[in-house]
């Protein structure tokens, strides 16, 4: 038998879990019973003493008093300190187990000691950064084309957000479209074209403060899975000049929270051959963890253009890059090389040593212990128990995972849509702060969580890790009300 390559031993049923997400949202709220919730909130007054003085602080110079949107602002944001493996400890000394992943880079788990000796070795040598060609950008991007194909060139840069921008605009400079179709709900990071039909499919400019209009005009978005509506706007916008590109997570919007059938994204290719639109496969948090070959390796379906971001530097910073067909890198060409039609794109800390460093043993490692397989086990492993104990309960929660992209849908709030804007008006707000309940629930029980609703798994959540995370995860899921 051949070794596993991708994390994911079975795709989910999407039929089945948009059935159960459904069931979760035509229901009532089912949040942490009042009594109990003041329990947990009392661990953060008693125990997060360090951190909350930290925060009171932070209120004064940072807005909000914290700086990335991942982290826990309810009841308020809890310092850490120390990362090792599965595991955090915050500035009080207490101790969690971490399925934050810092937003899903460190598939062999924080603070990786073999990748962190590369790192200061580096450091000692030449330093972070010289504005000049090092040896390690070379190695990344062979590493890159031998594990993804469709890479034939690569561009590094400095986040998921600044590489979406730089693929939108080598599609629009080489097909000379206009048109950038998503899927609502999808997060392509925060630029100004992208913030669009953010979080919530169907509310386009919503979250557009500070974006002037003409900067989303040339952004379309389709409800998530419907082929049919990506069809026509695609005919459609052969009126407007053609479409240039269809962005995808390939998961599904959310890393996954509105998971695509299986043959989605061969279908979206189709469509993107027919009207002669690139595809551009958003791979920021697919690339590296769903295995070497990325989501596109998985599926089986070649894009045009890739994003990474996160894991292509192994959690270390200025995670990003585009990579994908020579003729339409080739635009990006700085200096010699170019094809005279440039795309201008830089970034003074871009491709630094430290980075390329970083990724180049961060994906040898995970390649050599094959981390997003037994990352992808872990999640299984977290997806199975958790659904038990829902079941146990006769809870109406819903649990699934794409290896070790785990998602837990207690509140579901991130699948209400504009196909019901009555509802969504209505029950946005007490499912979102059910949303942050459960975060917070979690939390005071030493589980670290995306949000409340999204774990990362990583190497080094050996079945231990797992089963004391389950042991957790039962004390709070069985104190909601109604049982
Ligand atoms: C799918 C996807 N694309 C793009 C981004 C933006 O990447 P960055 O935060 O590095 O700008 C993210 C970040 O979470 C992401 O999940």
């Amino acid at each position: 038998m051949t070794e596993q390559q991708y994390a994911i031993s079975k795709y989910p049923d999407t039929v089945e879990v948009y059935a159960r997400l459904k069931n979760l949202v035509d229901q009532p709220i089912r949040p942490v019973r009042r009594e109990r919730m003041q329990e947990y909130l009392n661990y953060y007054e008693t125990k997060c003493a360090r951190s909350k003085a930290l925060n009171d602080e932070a209120q004064k110079l940072i807005p909000g008093g914290v700086q990335h949107n991942l982290a826990f602002n309810y009841p308020f944001p809890i310092a850490i300190e120390k990362a090792d493996g599965a595991y955090l400890w915050d500035a009080d000394g207490n101790r969690y187990i971490d399925f934050l992943q810092a937003g899903g880079p460190t598939v062999l788990g924080s603070n990786y000691a073999p990748v962190r000796d590369r790192v200061i070795e580096m450091l000692q040598t030449c330093g972070p950064v010289t504005g000049l060609f090092h040896e390690y950008e070379l190695k990344l991007a062979q590493l890159i084309h031998r594990f993804m194909p469709s890479v034939e060139m690569f561009r590094m840069l400095g986040s998921g957000t600044e590489s979406v921008m730089a693929a939108i605009r080598a599609a629009r400079a080489f097909t000379k479209k206009k048109k950038i179709i998503k899927v609502g709900g999808a997060y392509h990071g925060w630029s100004d074209s992208m913030v669009f039909g953010l979080h919530l499919p169907g509310t386009g400019r919503l979250e557009a403060k500070g974006i002037p209009i003409g900067a989303t005009a040339n952004t379309q978005e389709f409800f998530p899975n419907s082929l049919g509506a990506l069809k026509a706007k695609l005919i459609f916008n052969l009126l407007l000049g053609g479409t240039a590109a269809v962005i995808v997570e390939p998961v599904g919007p959310e890393s996954g929270t509105r998971p695509v059938p299986y043959d989605f994204n061969r279908k979206v290719r189709e469509l993107c051959d027919e009207f002669g639109a690139l595809l551009i496969f958003d791979e920021v948090v697919t690339g590296f963890r769903l295995g070497l070959g990325g989501a596109q390796g998985y599926f089986g379906v070649k894009p045009d253009l890739t994003v990474f971001g996160k894991c292509v530097t192994g959690g270390y910073p200025m995670a990003g890059g585009v990579g994908g067909r020579a003729d339409v890198i080739l635009r990006f060409a700085a200096g010699i090389g170019g094809t005279g039609e440039r795309a201008y794109i830089g970034g003074t800390l871009s491709a630094n040593p430290l980075s390329c460093v970083a990724g180049y043993y961060a994906l040898l490692e995970m390649e050599r212990t094959n981390a997003p397989v037994l990352a992808g086990k872990a999640g299984d492993r977290l997806t199975l128990g958790l659904k038990a104990i829902i079941d146990k309960h006769g809870l109406p929660f819903v649990v699934f995972n794409q290896g070790s992209i785990v998602h837990l849908e207690t509140s579901g709030v991130m699948l209400l849509d504009l196909h019901n804007p009555l509802k969504l008006a209505r029950e946005l707000k007490p499912r979102k702060h059910m949303l942050e309940e459960m975060g917070a629930a979690y939390m005071a029980n030493g589980l670290i969580t995306l949000a409340g609703s999204r774990m990362y798994t990583s190497m080094a959540d050996t079945d231990a890790v797992i089963d004391e995370a389950l042991e957790k995860f039962e004390g709070v899921l069985s104190s909601v009300e109604g049982l």
